[in-house]
């Protein structure tokens, strides 16, 4: 059995977290659930036990004998705390975006890079990719084995969650207010502008080359991950859905490559945690109302572009506290201890 410290216990993430722990039954000794001082105290039940959240310090994991320890309680805490894990001889699987490029630091999707893994012993950390960097390097992965992946030209439709409680409480107050008569005088702090009733083209601060910190996550991580140098363009936009994130992806091959759509869809259908949903004729594709509280990712609309016929089109969509966050987190941490 191992011991498992929870940095952001009372956060979405985290809160997931012990559910993906539980029903995986994940080999659980000890668990200390830690947050900051606001939520001390509060109780956190996992596989029929109770524990007690404690207060995330300096010196909390000293004597514990914690053998894996989670983050997801931003990149600022995991800066400051994850090195006194690590010294206090945990593996931290962080989920913010604080260790992700740093190059002695693996970066894992475990359906992509599980091999990655073993560098974790230089560092003592392995990184969580960005939830919209997850669910799409699943799709890329077994196309790009099959036919070579040129160019990823990617739009997101990324789901409040993404910013958190404080953006899914945000989005649900909003509609309040737009059924009390009162969206004029919303109040708008999570996002750059009033989400509900409304899409907003910016997620995460603005970069220097035009895109945004969140584009540029997509471009980096994918290949960090799968080891690649192609170009990826993204345009991230945030929409007033509550916990899934939808990808539409352009996918240019190597020259000369016929992308055939059955076989695109059979590599897609073996891929491990990946469910094809395609049939427009009976309105089946993938949406959020169906991907929402699964550990799937989900594609359809697979079709060949009418113009080239190296460009493939599809779209992707998983959820962005399981897939992309909690349920990533919790396969690293089963194949670190397999
Ligand atoms: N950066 C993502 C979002 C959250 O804002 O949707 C990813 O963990």
């Amino acid at each position: 059995k191992y011991n498992v410290a929870v940095v952001g216990a009372s956060g979405a993430v985290g809160e997931e977290l012990f559910r993906v722990l539980e029903e995986t039954k994940f080999p659980i000794g000890n668990l200390l659930p830690l947050a900051s001082a606001n939520s001390v105290g509060m109780e956190i039940e996992c596989q029929g036990k109770a524990f007690k959240i404690e207060e995330l310090t300096e010196t909390v994991f000293e004597g514990r004998d914690i053998d894996i320890a989670f983050f997801s309680a931003g990149g600022s805490i995991s800066a400051q705390f994850a090195r006194y894990a690590v010294e206090a001889g945990a593996v931290v699987i962080d989920n913010t975006s604080h260790f992700r490029m740093d190059p002695d630091v693996p970066l894992v999707v475990p359906e992509v890079n599980p091999e990655d893994i073993e560098l974790w012993q230089d560092t003592g950390i392995i990184a969580n990719p960005n939830c919209s960097t997850i669910q799409m390097v699943q799709l890329l992965k077994p196309l790009d084995d099959l036919y070579g992946i040129k160019r990823v030209d990617v739009s997101t439709y990324q789901a409040v969650s993404g910013a958190g409680k404080a953006g899914m409480e945000e989005l649900v107050r909003q509609m309040q207010d737009f059924f009390s008569f009162k969206l004029d005088e919303t109040e708008v702090k999570a996002f750059a502008h009033q989400i509900a009733l409304n899409v907003i083209p910016h997620i995460d601060v603005p970069q220097e080359n035009g895109y945004t910190k969140e584009e540029m996550k997509m471009v980096n991580e994918t290949n960090k991950i799968m080891h690649t140098d192609f170009a990826v363009s993204a345009t991230c936009v945030r929409v007033p859905v509550l916990r899934s994130h939808s990808e539409s992806i352009t996918i240019t091959f190597r020259e000369g490559v016929d992308v055939s759509v059955q076989e695109a869809r059979e590599a897609l259908e073996n891929f491990e945690n990946v469910k094809v949903i395609d049939d427009i004729e009976k309105n089946e594709y993938p949406m959020p109302i169906i991907a929402t509280d699964t550990d799937e990712t989900y594609v359809g609309r697979i079709r060949k572009d009418i113009f080239a016929e190296n460009i493939l089109h599809l779209w992707g969509v998983a959820d962005q506290v399981r897939v992309g966050a909690a349920t990533n987190a919790v396969r690293i941490a089963w194949k670190w201890i397999a």
